[in-house]
């Protein structure tokens, strides 16, 4: 099936960042810089993030709540991007982040996060990663299992602390209609208590003086489109009738990878969730929410350089990245928009395939590229989360630099790995 064909007076795809455009020679621009441009001075492949899109929706964000509610968290979800440069630039927008294990938790403090506004999450934390957190002064630990409260008592107790402030994560046997290996709190999963358990996690985090139960936590998964699911999974939650001063509502609003993709929009997401807290567990609680993908995925492009161009039964546009560098098309079958940046537009069916040496390295299946050649910049939209937070070193391929572009400025934020990194931990 060919996608989509763009007309010579290009009206681009809402999936790409916001203020993106042709520019008057006829290439595509991100952040105010043309992308021909930036694969030239930065290499490929490349991410490069239009650092005002993420503000833009990160204040989208804060400006839904606040119409709604005075109490309020907005916490990214930095699985989706863990990055020094967005933790920063989500902290300068006021929000805080869930780090979901020690690695997250190591970058969003050199980022300079307040501890206290880090929530920490995992359904298997080691006690290394615990003791950390407690360590920093993290403000709340998302408690998933019965172990991390033996864990955390036993710490509470050795460094003769505070109590440490905990949410308890229920999985409220809600499954949404998305990707299964991106639905988490459903009947039958490896998150958090399911309902039958949590009422005996809820009273254990009650008795104890070590800790104090601050929220009950859910995240029913991810790429979410359809917001009735949040109201269900709410009620289950209520239906605990356990006392907490907060609810975490979790991640979870699906995004545009593809022209036709509607989902809904950030307000309509927050006014839902809002709306449900005080209709189902009523006025006077704090509301906290976990975005990460609807905080970065738009803002982010990938630049590749197209190195060879196969006719076979069909054809196959070969790329100097692929599973390395975008792992969602292999996981989740996840679609993506994809440009010869200097000829937005189609004419050519095909397929863009990565580098890598397995036949399901495809980035972008029955794609609709203009005359694409070798030379040519490929930019695929809609890449900002879980693109970098993904990336490995299959094949040794050397992880690609992360881009800021803001008002036809761009700066390298995360240098390209090097061939010493790859040899790097050789001992
Ligand atoms: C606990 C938790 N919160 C929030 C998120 C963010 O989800 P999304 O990127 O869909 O907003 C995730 C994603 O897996 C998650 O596991």
């Amino acid at each position: 099936m060919i996608r989509r064909r763009m007309p010579a007076a290009q009206q681009l795809s809402h999936v790409y960042p916001l203020g993106s455009r042709v520019n008057d020679r006829g290439v595509l621009e991100v952040g105010g810089c043309d992308l021909v441009e930036l694969a030239r001075e930065f290499g490929t492949p490349c991410y490069v993030v239009a650092e005002d899109d993420v503000r833009r929706r990160a204040r989208a964000f804060m400006e839904a709540f606040a119409a709604r509610t005075d109490d309020f968290e907005v916490v990214f979800a930095s699985k989706a991007f863990p990055c020094t440069a967005v933790y920063r630039l989500l902290w300068e927008e006021g929000i805080g982040c869930d780090v979901a294990g020690g690695g997250e938790l190591a970058m969003a403090l050199a980022a300079g996060v307040d501890p206290a506004r880090i929530h920490l999450h995992g359904n298997a934390k080691s006690l290394g990663e615990l003791r950390a957190a407690r360590a920093a002064g993290v403000g709340d630990v998302i408690v998933d299992n019965l172990r991390d409260i033996e864990l955390l008592e036993a710490l509470v107790a050795q460094d003769g602390g505070p109590p440490q402030h905990v949410s308890l994560r229920v999985a409220p046997g809600i499954s949404p209609e998305t990707h299964p290996a991106i639905s988490t709190g459903g009947p039958n999963t490896k998150f958090g208590f399911d309902l039958a358990h949590a009422p005996a996690g809820i009273e254990r985090i009650q008795a104890s003086g070590a800790l104090e139960l601050g929220a009950l936590h859910l995240h029913i998964g991810s790429q979410i489109l359809d917001l009735e699911p949040f109201r269900a999974a709410l009620q289950a939650l209520a239906a605990l009738g356990a006392d907490v001063p907060a609810y975490n509502l979790g991640g979870g609003l699906g995004v545009a990878y593809l022209e036709h993709d509607r989902p809904p929009t950030i307000e309509e997401y927050v006014a839902m969730k809002v709306d449900a807290v005080h209709d189902i567990i009523g006025p006077g609680k704090r509301v906290l929410d976990e975005p990460g993908r609807a905080l970065v995925a738009n803002a982010g492009v990938t630049l590749y350089e197209v190195q060879t161009i196969k006719r076979n039964v069909e054809t196959y546009v070969a790329v100097d990245g692929g599973m390395s560098d975008n792992l969602r098309p292999m996981l989740y079958n996840a679609r993506y928009e994809v440009d010869v940046a200097s000829r937005p537009g189609g004419g050519t069916r095909c397929h863009v395939v990565g580098k890598h040496c397995e036949s399901g390295d495809i980035l972008v299946r029955d794609a609709d590229l203009a005359d694409p050649r070798p030379g040519d910049i490929l930019v695929t939209p809609a890449t900002g989360a879980y693109g970098h937070a993904m990336a490995n070193t299959y094949n040794g391929a050397l992880r690609p630099p992360v881009v800021f572009a803001s008002g036809g400025d761009a700066r390298l934020v995360v240098r390209r790995d090097t061939y010493e990194d790859l040899l790097a931990r050789d001992v």
